[in-house]
């Protein structure tokens, strides 16, 4: 694929980038990056070209938390509609997670993924292996068979590892590839049994909480078991004020430890629930505005390093039910980028910092060659509409989880091309006829 995605506005912190200008690209890697104040003496007869006059150019984002649910239940989603959703929403790379079934905890799945994904996914896959066997939080996995086979972090999401000795065994291991452990922090006896946050709204709604120090004490005990090993740490989904509080002081003391939130933890509180709204059921759970305001500064002061989706599709029935009763999850690839472009425009990020959270942090998290527009590098490039505005319709979503509290909602920024693998993604075909000159590579619409 050859293109030149001409006068955009390029935002790339891996370079300190923020300028008008061109993106080359020969052969699916980015050949040349011209902005405007060095002048453009590029001929470009023999390219096709992107107009994005007007538009923002950004690396491809990095999804370090997806369930992508194959193999075992496709019904809920694929690696195929999975990866699609992911370019509609702007990224280029994702991890999932390993709670499929079987789940992966040896290479012979993680193999099967990859392979998937490479005949089939729309972007790249980089599988995360499961710490412990069947993620049953009693015996290590294969994690060093699983390194080898591709896996680039290891994590029982979806469930905490309760035993703190296998915990501190599977960070001492990791240090041996380089890895981060993957931590949901969770105490299973503290959150038994609840459905949301604890708290008055789940004291009037009557449903069991999961109280805060759930996440907190978790997180607490592995950053201490990271001050023993001196392993390395990334905590999924933080959720809670003192656990943001609780990783600032793991990072004061230089400890290595990184950590993600979701869109949904710094837009939602708990509130969200009232009338008993299983599409805003998830865990953790959604909590308090004091939670979100802590979150919020603990992403402008870079004590959380990276804004994940925690991506968790499910089948209409498993949340058209009692509350009691629905699954955990939201299906976020299709939201998360508007819902960062709103801490853009808040002032609690800016466009380069929102970047390095989607983008940069996690791929250096996991030792990819990702996150960047470097020349040389794979072209994972979107073309992003920052005034677009557009109503969140869950019918409309690619992803065939249709699960999420922000129906209705009517966001801002759009990703209106995602080019990935050789492929030019496009939002819509008008758009794809008025900006496009003859478009080189596979166009898709989306
Ligand atoms: O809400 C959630 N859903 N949280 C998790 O940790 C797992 C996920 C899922 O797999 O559905």
């Amino acid at each position: 694929m050859d293109l030149i995605i001409r006068k955009g506005h390029i935002v790339d912190p891996s370079q300190g980038i923020d300028s008008v200008g061109d993106i080359v690209i020969e052969d699916g890697k980015i050949k040349k990056i011209i902005t405007n104040n060095q002048g453009s003496k590029l001929k470009t007869r023999n390219y096709k070209s992107i107009d994005a006059a007007g538009l923002y150019i950004l690396p491809g984002l990095v999804d370090m938390h997806v369930h992508l649910r194959e193999p075992g239940f496709e019904y809920k989603e694929t690696i195929k509609t999975g990866t699609l959703a992911a370019v509609r929403g702007g990224f280029t790379s994702l991890c999932c997670m390993p709670n499929t079934k079987p789940v992966n905890d040896n290479e012979t799945v993680t193999e099967f993924i990859l392979r998937k994904a490479h005949a089939e996914g729309a972007c790249h896959v980089f599988p995360i292996g499961a710490i412990t066997k069947e993620q049953r939080g009693e015996e290590l996995a294969e994690m060093g068979m699983m390194y080898e086979a591709g896996c680039v972090a290891f994590s029982d999401d979806g469930r905490p590892v309760m035993n703190s000795l296998l915990m501190r065994r599977a960070l001492e291991y990791s240090k041996r590839f380089s890895v981060s452990i993957i931590s949901h922090a969770e105490d299973l006896n503290l959150s038994a049994g609840g459905v949301m946050n604890e708290g008055m709204v789940s004291l009037s709604l009557g449903l069991r909480g999961i109280p805060a120090e759930a996440e907190v004490i978790m997180i607490k005990r592995d950053i201490e078991l990271v001050r023993l090993t001196g392993g390395r740490l990334h905590i999924a989904h933080v959720s809670t004020a003192e656990g943001v509080r609780a990783i600032r002081m793991a990072k004061k003391e230089g400890l290595p430890v990184t950590a993600e939130t979701c869109p949904h933890y710094f837009t939602l509180t708990d509130e969200a629930v009232r009338g008993y709204r299983t599409t805003a059921k998830v865990n953790p759970p959604l909590r308090t505005l004091h939670d979100i305001e802590t979150i919020k500064e603990g992403l402008s002061d870079g004590t959380i390093d990276v804004i994940a989706t925690d991506h968790a599709p499910h089948h209409r029935d498993e949340k058209i039910c009692e509350f009691d009763r629905a699954a955990f999850g939201i299906s976020g690839l299709e939201t998360a980028l508007s819902l960062g472009l709103a801490l853009v425009r808040d002032g609690v990020l800016s466009l380069s910092g929102l970047v390095e959270k989607m983008a940069l942090n996690p791929a250096r998290i996991l030792n990819l060659k990702k996150g960047t527009l470097k020349v040389g590098e794979d072209a994972d490039i979107i073309v992003v509409d920052l005034n677009r505005k557009w109503k969140v319709e869950p019918e409309r979503f690619v992803s065939k989880g249709k699960n999420t509290p922000f129906e209705g909602f009517v966001l801002e920024g759009l990703p209106v091309y995602t080019i990935c693998k050789g492929s030019i993604y496009c939002l819509d075909k008008q758009l794809a006829d008025r900006r496009s000159i003859e478009m080189a590579g596979r166009l898709i619409l989306l």
